[in-house]
């Protein structure tokens, strides 16, 4: 592995300190919302305020207010135009997703130039496990998207710290996200960075004291068969995030062992979902997804 980055191991023992020391510093440091943004979060995180409290102080902002209202309408929570008010908003999502979702959407775009693939990534896995919730009935469906919008966090504090990092940096980030698509990143985010998108991921999640589930649902969304959150919502994260590769139905039948890991696979034979099903949900979310990039991305 240290021949690929013409790196000794002591380079990467240092690289490993480092991101420690990031971790244990920095998080609360590289994603600093806008000022309107902090201000909307503290009026949030007063326990008493209203939700036409908050409206009130979100509408006083045209962009932030826009951008709610676009993102709680898009086909990821499946409400597609029925919201016409913050306070609707607030109510259909529940206070404590949409702030999740506020602090997220900036560092997803940030993420951008860094692994290109990332946003788009989000929100088609918020849109598959949103349809996963609805077809096995559960009650958190915003929830559950929230969560799929999300899972993938840590990969845009490790991308911030190796950009840092000068070339060596960039090489590593290229190797782990941009040539494989990080589809089978977390054994080599261990080998190489000491730690693994999932546990910073949870860090950050709860640095930006997101809703406990939440956080659960981030640090097992790679392990939903033996991590103590084992239940349908973990579930949901995981089929949305594999069938989220697909870009059509058909392409599921001809390259499935080529896109999904063998671990990955198996796992997904353990569910009770006929390849049937999960050729129709990757239709939708690619159907969804098209809209989606036309409304909001
Ligand atoms: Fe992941
Ligand atoms: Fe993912």
């Amino acid at each position: 592995m240290n021949n690929i980055f013409n790196s000794s191991q002591q380079n990467l023992e240092n690289l490993q300190r480092k991101l420690k020391h990031f971790e244990k510093f920095e998080l609360n440091k590289i994603f600093i919302p806008s000022e309107e943004v902090i201000k909307l979060l503290s009026t949030i995180n007063i326990e008493e305020t209203t939700f036409e409290e908050i409206a009130r102080l979100v509408e006083k902002d045209k962009n932030l207010c826009i951008r709610i209202l676009k993102i709680a309408n898009s086909p990821v929570f499946g409400f597609s135009g029925r919201i016409t008010s913050i306070e609707q908003a607030l109510l259909l999502l529940g206070v404590k997703v949409l702030r999740a979702v506020i602090l997220t959407l900036p560092v997803l775009r940030k993420s951008r130039q860094f692994i290109p693939h990332l946003e788009d990534h989000s929100f088609k896995v918020g849109t598959g496990a949103r349809i996963l919730a609805e077809i096995s009935e559960l009650k958190n469906i915003s929830e559950v998207a929230t969560a799929g919008i999300v899972h993938d966090l840590g990969k845009t504090v490790i991308a911030e710290f190796l950009v840092r990092e000068g070339e060596f940096g960039k090489k590593i980030l290229k190797y782990l996200y941009i040539d494989k698509k990080g589809k089978a990143g977390l054994q080599k985010e261990r080998e190489i960075l000491g730690t693994d998108h999932v546990e910073i991921g949870e860090k950050l999640a709860k640095t930006w004291s997101f809703p406990e589930r939440l956080i659960k649902l981030i640090s097992s969304h790679h392990n939903p068969v033996t991590s103590e959150n084992n239940g349908i919502e973990t579930k949901c994260i995981y089929i949305a995030n594999l069938l989220s590769y697909f870009n059509s139905p058909e392409e599921f039948d001809k390259r499935k062992p080529e896109i999904l890991p063998e671990e990955d696979l198996e796992i997904l034979n353990l569910f009770e979902i006929s390849s049937s099903e999960m050729k129709r949900i990757i239709e939708d979310i690619n159907k969804e997804w098209l809209t989606l990039k036309e409304l909001f991305l």
